[in-house]
């Protein structure tokens, strides 16, 4: 890759103050196989095929699991339809509740464990996986379990009645959360499942199939395929299938829509985005300052709603930059497993490649590179957080979705040209607004095209609140009563 040579500006020297100790979670406890085939009709499967999934901050293989073949996928649609048929329809609506009620309760009780998992797969920070993924994994099978008896008065008191079998196919970024966002809908609706979690990050789907082992859920209810994109393939083209649900890039997403065109399934896209983050010069900038940094750097921006635009009012500009320079000097960087980091490990090295194609590209562009002053492990895959100035809305860094820890940052003056930049992208699922007038807020929040719009916070999720975007950003709700809907057929 031919970059223009440009030494990142680290202005600020490393932290004053603070020394960090480190402060490892203890792995001791965790339990998993050594090689996972699928979970089908209850129980755990041999596969013809398997790959190995890394822990992505050692590079070391963590286990292999079933790369599922066409053959593979049918034998898990075949059970879904037997689940859905024998037991799920037949269960009354407050019976399903019990279930989803036990798996919620038991998300809680292994959420240390599954917290960890998740972080060795995955590579985010464990304060992230402990105080945010399981959490809100558990609070979506909560939520849905109170839904499960009241879908006749959800929807002004139509009738509704379940789809059949869903296939959903999810991202690496939230392994265990999308899971739950989409499986705790669709049995709450009665419709029973075949997920396939992303090839990088199966494991703690695994351990969801264990859950629902300990809770009994009937066999053929939930079922697992793992593999690769040719396996999501065969499971969203399954002629069985009545709904897909996929999370991942717009361009798999943009596939599926064409390959269901005329069948008669239905189908919800969760896709990418390129969240503008808008500064007015009357906000609370301490408050901002942390909600810019929450925006781009949780999760390492592996984040579909991330705040990777930032739209600073040009006044506040210079004093904007110099306090996220400062707080960029703070950022920890490094083992996943330390209660400290603040920002862990990229997923994947084709994620890592990508994001520093873009640092590159930013640079060639001609805008200003400034990189957090940390130093990096010398195994895993790491990139030190950054953001750039002098961005041009026509820059590449500016237009695409990076999905990594790299910010934006632009300026406007009025705003009317905060919404008309805001606006300017393909995509439309998240925006934040930082202002200390509440009548700004709603008047910007209600020209902003973006699904998903923070006031004066970023990056806060609620099992009550639905979640989806606008444009090339999908379609369908996931999340709060509206997330019922993609799950039932409204009968008048
Ligand atoms: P991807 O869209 O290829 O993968 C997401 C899921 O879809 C995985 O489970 C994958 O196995 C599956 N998949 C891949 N091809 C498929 C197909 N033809 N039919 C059915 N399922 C298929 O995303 P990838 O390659 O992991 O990431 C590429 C970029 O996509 C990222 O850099 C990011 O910009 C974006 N992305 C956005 C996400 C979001 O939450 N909106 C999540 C993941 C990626
Ligand atoms: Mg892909």
């Amino acid at each position: 890759m031919a970059t223009k040579k440009q030494t990142p500006k680290t202005t600020a020297a490393a932290a004053p103050g603070w020394k960090y100790e480190p402060a490892l979670e203890s792995t001791d406890h965790v339990r998993f196989e050594k090689r996972y085939g699928h979970f089908i009709d209850g129980k755990f499967t041999a596969a013809k095929s398997y790959f190995g999934a890394i822990n992505p901050a050692t590079e070391e293989q963590l286990a292999e699991f079933g790369q599922g073949s066409a053959a593979e996928v049918d034998t898990a649609v075949k059970s879904a339809r037997r689940g859905y048929e024998k037991y799920w329809s037949k269960l009354p609506p407050s019976e399903r509740a019990k279930y989803l009620y036990r798996i919620a309760r038991l998300l809680q009780e292994h959420a240390r464990e599954l917290a960890i998992l998740e972080t060795m797969n995955g590579g985010k920070p464990i304060k992230e996986s402990r105080d945010v993924d399981l959490p809100l994994a558990a609070a979506h099978f909560f939520y849905y379990a109170g839904w499960a008896d009241k879908l006749q008065y959800a929807f002004g008191g139509a009738q509704v009645a379940p789809l059949g079998v869903a296939g959903q196919v999810i991202p690496w970024n939230f392994p265990l959360l999308m899971a739950a966002w989409k499986i705790a809908p669709a049995l709450a609706c009665g419709n029973t499942v075949v997920l396939k979690a992303a090839e990088t990050t199966p494991l703690t789907a695994m351990k969801l199939a264990e859950i629902f082992q300990e809770a009994d859920l009937p066999p053929g209810v939930v079922n697992f395929v793992n593999g690769d994109g040719r396996t999501g393939a065969a499971l969203v083209n399954h002629p069985d299938i009545n709904k897909v649900a996929f999370t991942g890039s717009t361009e798999v997403g943009r596939a599926i829509q064409k390959q269901l065109a005329g069948t008669g399934k239905r189908l919800t896209l969760e896709l990418g985005g390129k969240g503008a983050n808008i500064i007015f010069d009357d906000a609370a900038l301490d408050q901002a300052i942390e909600g810019i940094i929450t925006g781009i750097f949780f999760n390492q921006g592996h984040v579909c709603c991330a705040g990777s635009r930032l739209l600073v009012q040009e006044s506040i500009h210079d004093e904007v930059v110099r306090r996220l320079t400062h707080r960029l000097s703070t950022l920890r960087v490094g083992n996943p497993l330390d209660k400290n980091t603040d920002v862990g490990a990229i997923n994947s090295r084709a994620q890592l490649d990508k994001i520093e194609a873009y640092l590159g590209y930013g640079v060639e562009d001609g805008a200003v590179r400034h990189a957090a002053p940390c130093p990096l492990p010398g195994r895993g895959f790491f990139v030190a957080p950054t953001f750039f100035t002098g961005v041009a809305p026509a820059h590449r860094i500016a237009a695409d979705e990076i999905f990594g820890p790299v910010l934006s940052v632009m300026t406007f003056r009025t705003p009317e040209e905060a919404v008309a930049k805001a606006n300017a992208t393909p995509y439309g699922l998240s925006a934040g607004i930082w202002t200390d007038k509440g009548s700004k807020l709603f008047a910007v929040a209600s020209q902003l095209k973006a699904g998903v719009i923070w006031g004066n916070s970023f990056n806060r999720f609620d099992a009550t609140s639905p979640f989806g975007g606008f444009k090339e950003s999908g379609f369908g709700r996931e999340g709060g009563r509206q997330g019922l809907l993609p799950y039932l057929e409204v009968r008048g």
